[in-house]
């Protein structure tokens, strides 16, 4: 039995849905959880500078947490490093795209599907690139969603501002009239009411927090890599690299009791210190 702990990261808080599913598929394994919240947003950075972050993050967490595994939570960084990740580090490396487009094909009864995501993602073209391997046959439509993580990152979920954007963004998914729709950040299914909402009850909302806990189960069963029950308690970790106290409020609120405390992080290379911190009032539609 490995009792060393699971790694996932995301930019900041969006990964935790990735880790809610993790912890209450695979209770007996220890996560420790790294959000880059001092370098959000990902979605607009160039995809280079984002597989920097990713692999820097990944060597961290091998080389001070020796994790058993890396869960890329986090739908940009798996677009950007995930070939990257696979070469550089020698432990399982999961990532967020494949699982989610397997389930989305699944769902769909018309074979109309939609992608949403921030622009990194879309426009790496990863979704289109997948679905056109995995089902030639499937309509897909993508539209990226700035903004929306910013208001994840805020904490603000269902207030009319993210509705309006909701509305404004989503109309290329409306007109498609897919029936289902993959929510490609990682950061979205905090705003599932929101997005339902616009796009009505017969567009099924798919995640792929779900799917990836599935594919990390599927690895592990059997393996010598899995934590059996039985084992001692643990606690999961929860590390910023930005605003530390912000990030254990809005993240217990998000994930849930497990995040008992946060633990500050740092990077060798410089931090963008002009962006403002979890909790401001910035409201810059950038990702
Ligand atoms: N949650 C991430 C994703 O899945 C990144 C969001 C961002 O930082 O732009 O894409």
């Amino acid at each position: 039995m490995d009792t060393r702990p699971i790694g996932v990261f995301d930019s900041g808080f969006g990964g935790l849905t990735v880790a809610r599913a993790m912890i209450d598929l695979l209770p007996d394994e220890q996560l420790i959880y790294v959000g880059d919240t001092g370098r959000y947003p990902y979605g607009p950075r160039e995809l280079g500078e984002v597989r920097d972050f990713a692999i820097e993050i990944a060597q961290y967490l091998v080389a001070e947490h020796d994790v058993k595994m890396i869960v890329v939570a986090c739908n940009t960084a798996s677009a950007a490093a995930l070939e990257d990740l696979r070469e550089e580090i020698d432990r399982p490396v999961i990532g967020v795209i494949e699982p989610g487009v397997r389930s989305l094909l699944e769902v769909t009864e018309t074979g109309r599907v939609g992608v949403i995501g921030t622009v990194g993602t879309i426009g790496s073209g990863a979704y289109q690139t997948l679905v056109a391997e995995l089902g030639p046959e499937r309509d897909l439509t993508c539209a990226a969603c700035p903004g929306f993580v910013e208001f994840v990152e805020r904490g603000e979920t269902r207030s009319d501002q993210v509705r309006v954007l909701a509305n404004r963004l989503l109309a290329p998914i409306r007109d498609a009239k897919v029936d289902a729709l993959l929510l490609g950040c990682t950061h979205y299914p905090f705003l599932a009411r929101t997005i339902s909402e616009s796009l009505g009850r017969g567009v099924v909302l798919v995640s792929s927090a779900d799917e990836t806990a599935f594919e990390v189960r599927r690895i592990l069963e059997g393996s010598a890599l899995a934590c059996d029950a039985g084992a001692p308690d643990r606690q999961h970790r929860f590390l910023s690299s930005g605003d530390v106290d912000w990030f254990e409020e809005l993240g217990r609120r998000l994930l849930g009791p497990e995040l008992l405390q946060a633990e500050a992080v740092g990077w060798d290379q410089s931090v963008d210190s002009t962006r403002p911190r979890g909790g401001s009032s910035d409201r810059h539609e950038t990702n």
